[in-house]
């Protein structure tokens, strides 16, 4: 399976820090943030990486990462141009991917402990066109897309609520996301939103209509690293030995 880290955007919750530098290069310890979703892929199997990121600090990437081989993965770099959305960088991936391949999709600023190992599996173990997106409790709901579940089925996702002033639950959907490609055909069908991105939510909603998309949760430490608030909770716990 090939793994999609989408390092696009422009990082303004970061400024001034991404005025100098793109927001998944910022260090956390030893490494830049971006180290951590590649070396959560590696651990999982997963060494075919494609990774997005935007037109800014190319150089310093290529610096770091190269061709993947110090990383133990093979990487490829896209570039977005401009931040038009989550789910219009993940689109740059369809001509790099055979029908009904599946992959496995990381948001460049989200860190956390679990092995994808178990959830691989449980993807694995679903229907072609199928998604899996994984979930976590926090205190913040409100600050990301928030899922309504239903108890009687109890693996699926009714729909997802992004940014909503009062969550329906105190779950928070990551940024870790698995697909086939029947995923391109979705967001081609999505319109941009009121921030003028093509929304990953509108993308996930389109399979939680359907009955499609399942849910599992992450048992582990989980943040994403978006805010200086979230950033200084990664390196608290990532950055005393530099790794986990
Ligand atoms: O962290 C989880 C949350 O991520 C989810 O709960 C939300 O449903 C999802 O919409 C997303 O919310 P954010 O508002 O935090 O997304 P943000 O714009 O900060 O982008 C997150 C990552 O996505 C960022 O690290 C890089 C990538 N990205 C983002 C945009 C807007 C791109 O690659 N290209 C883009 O154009």
């Amino acid at each position: 399976m090939k793994g999609i880290i989408l390092a696009g955007g422009t990082g303004s919750r970061l400024l001034p820090l991404t005025k100098m530098m793109n927001k998944h290069l910022i260090p956390i310890g030893k490494f830049p943030m971006i180290y951590y979703g590649i070396e959560r892929l590696k651990e999982a199997g997963i060494t075919e990486l494609f990774i997005v990121i935007g037109s800014k600090s190319v150089p310093l990437y290529v610096d770091f990462i190269g061709s993947g081989q110090s990383l133990g993965v093979h990487v490829s770099f896209l570039i977005q141009e401009g931040a038009g959305g989550i789910a219009q960088a993940l689109s740059l991936v369809e001509p790099f991917l055979a029908p009904n391949e599946r992959f496995v999709v990381l948001l460049g600023d989200n860190l956390f402990h679990d092995s994808l190992k178990p959830y691989l599996q449980q993807f694995e173990n679903q229907g072609d066109g199928e998604a899996l997106v994984l979930l976590k409790k926090v205190k913040d709901a409100h600050r990301y897309g928030v899922p309504v579940l239903d108890e009687q089925e109890p693996e699926r996702i009714i729909k997802i609520e992004e940014k909503p002033r009062k969550p329906k639950s105190s779950f928070c959907v990551t940024g870790i996301y698995m697909y086939d490609t029947a995923v391109f055909e979705h967001i081609r069908h999505i319109s941009p939103s009121a921030r003028g991105e093509l929304e990953i939510t509108d993308v996930n909603n389109a399979y939680a209509s359907k009955g499609l998309l399942q849910y599992n949760i992450l048992n582990g430490w989980w943040t994403d690293a978006g805010t200086y608030e979230s950033l200084h909770a990664a390196r608290i716990k990532l950055g005393r030995r530099g790794k986990r």
